[in-house]
């Protein structure tokens, strides 16, 4: 007798700047699926934390403050992307900051931080299916999912990548500046205690270097549709 299907998850993990979010968003749009941003969570925590001065090395106020965040994910009033509300204020443009990713690097790496955000992740899986970006996805938060990516690129390409994105937001930072930072992130999220940030069991391991983002897109879409 087979029994009710699971909600089917395409986890996508690896570092920043490795194009989860790009792919993610697209692969989600093909298929139909959600979407899960797990890293605007982290920042989000990472946002309130600086708003209301918490130390970020106090630990137990940090958790306090990522329990009683409140965040909201809803679509742009023209549909094109998604604005992240914290405690009522669209906070979309002031997360993506590289501040903000080092906050929510130094809050992520908290285990009752995480451990606060794991039922707001789970309630993301609803048919028909969800695809879930981040640095755990496959690992701890949906380790049943079917289909896992592991997608990375060099430190140098993120960079490249990262500052683009930047400069064309109007923000100034240097190419190398952003290197530093993002070995600095990828080495902590790497090394912390809990849910560091490696390839889960299985994973199809995509290097993205070299690899424009379609066809990247095509080898996510094609690991779903081979088993549909
Ligand atoms: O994907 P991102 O750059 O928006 O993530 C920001 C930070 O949040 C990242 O440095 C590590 C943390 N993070 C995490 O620990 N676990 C996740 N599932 C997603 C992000």
């Amino acid at each position: 007798m087979s029994g009710i299907q699971p909600i089917p998850v395409l986890t996508i993990d690896g570092p920043s700047g490795s194009g989860k979010g790009t792919v993610s968003r697209i692969v989600a749009e093909q298929l139909g699926w959600h979407l899960l941003d797990s890293g605007a969570l982290y920042r989000a925590v990472g946002f309130a934390a600086s708003m209301a001065d918490v130390d970020l090395a106090d630990a137990e106020a940090v958790t306090r403050c990522a329990k009683a965040t409140r965040i909201t994910f809803k679509p742009s009033p023209d549909g094109r992307d998604t604005r992240v509300i914290v405690n009522g204020h669209d906070a979309s443009d002031e997360i993506r900051t590289e501040t903000c990713g080092a906050a929510a690097s130094a809050v992520a790496a908290i285990p009752a931080v995480r451990e606060a955000l794991v039922a707001k992740q789970l309630s993301f899986r609803k048919g028909p299916g969800l695809v879930a970006d981040g640095r755990d996805m496959g690992t701890v938060i949906f380790p049943d999912a079917p289909f896992k990516v592991f997608l990375t690129a060099s430190p140098a390409e993120r960079a490249k990548r990262r500052h683009k994105q930047l400069k064309e937001k109007g923000l100034s930072v240097t190419i190398s500046g952003l290197q530093r930072e993002i070995e600095a992130r990828d080495e902590r999220d790497a090394n912390r205690s809990v849910a560091p940030l490696k390839p889960a069991e299985g994973a199809l391991r995509v290097d993205s270097t070299a690899l424009p983002v379609e066809q990247v897109v095509a080898k996510v879409i094609a690991l779903v549709c081979a088993d549909r």
